[in-house]
């Protein structure tokens, strides 16, 4: 899978898609991730991305040349399925998009910045805008690294434990049963007995009932979805 993200401030990305899960994806090849900087795309003297809107409103907006010009010189390169725009306008993120993404073979994420960005942008390039949740941020930096890191964790192989990713909560819209390692007695808690019986059926059982219970009790609404 590659993955190819836009942005107007590239520091905000190093990070959290160069560590860890992430790191270890992109050197075994499961992913590609390229960071590109649209100032890289704006050709006068002081590489400017944004403009003052029409209208006269506060705030600056992304202009169209830089983002059109960089998304087609990658189409020139590949295919791409998806060009997502995050967004708090955009659809609410989800496991099952997250799944979705991670079957698909390239994808651009376009990160919004200042007021917003030209509406032909969105018109006529992108092809799904995406919400990480109804607040508004600075920009669609930490959203995108967000995707990026929701994503490429269940590619398979990025996780030592096969299993464990699909055990995640909110695969099958259920919350995952409480985990405890040792010592199997901390200031007098005890860990549950039946994970310390060996007895792998009755584990699985208790795992199973404490996933509904907890997710009746914390988030009965993933019970009504399908
Ligand atoms: N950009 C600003 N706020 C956002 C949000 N909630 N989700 C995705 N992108 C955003």
């Amino acid at each position: 899978m590659r993955i190819d993200i836009l942005t107007v401030v590239p520091e905000l990305l190093t990070s959290p898609l160069n560590e860890s899960i992430l790191k270890r994806a992109q050197q075994k090849g499961l992913v590609e991730i390229a960071v590109h900087n649209l100032h890289d795309y704006a050709h006068d003297k002081r590489k400017t991305t944004d403009d003052y809107p029409f209208g006269g409103e506060a705030g600056m907006v992304m202009k169209c040349e830089p983002v059109f010009e960089l998304v087609e010189k990658l189409q020139t390169e590949r295919r791409y399925d998806e060009i997502i725009y995050t967004s708090p306008d955009g659809i609410p993120y989800t496991q099952h998009e997250a799944n979705r993404l991670s079957t698909l073979e390239n994808i651009i994420i376009l990160c919004g910045h200042y007021k917003g960005i030209d509406y032909r942008i969105r018109e006529h390039l992108i092809t799904r805008e995406i919400s990480i949740g109804d607040y508004v941020l600075t920009g669609g930096e930490l959203a995108a690294c967000i995707i990026a890191d929701s994503v490429v964790r269940i590619l398979p192989g990025a996780i030592g434990d096969e299993t464990s990713a699909l055990t995640d909560s909110f695969q099958d819209n259920l919350l995952s049963a409480p985990d405890y390692t040792r010592p199997a007695e901390f200031r007098g808690w005890r860990v549950p007995d039946v994970l310390l019986s060996g007895n792998f059926a009755e584990i699985a059982k208790w795992q199973e009932a404490q996933a509904l219970e907890r997710t009746q009790r914390l988030r009965p609404d993933l019970l009504e979805k399908e």
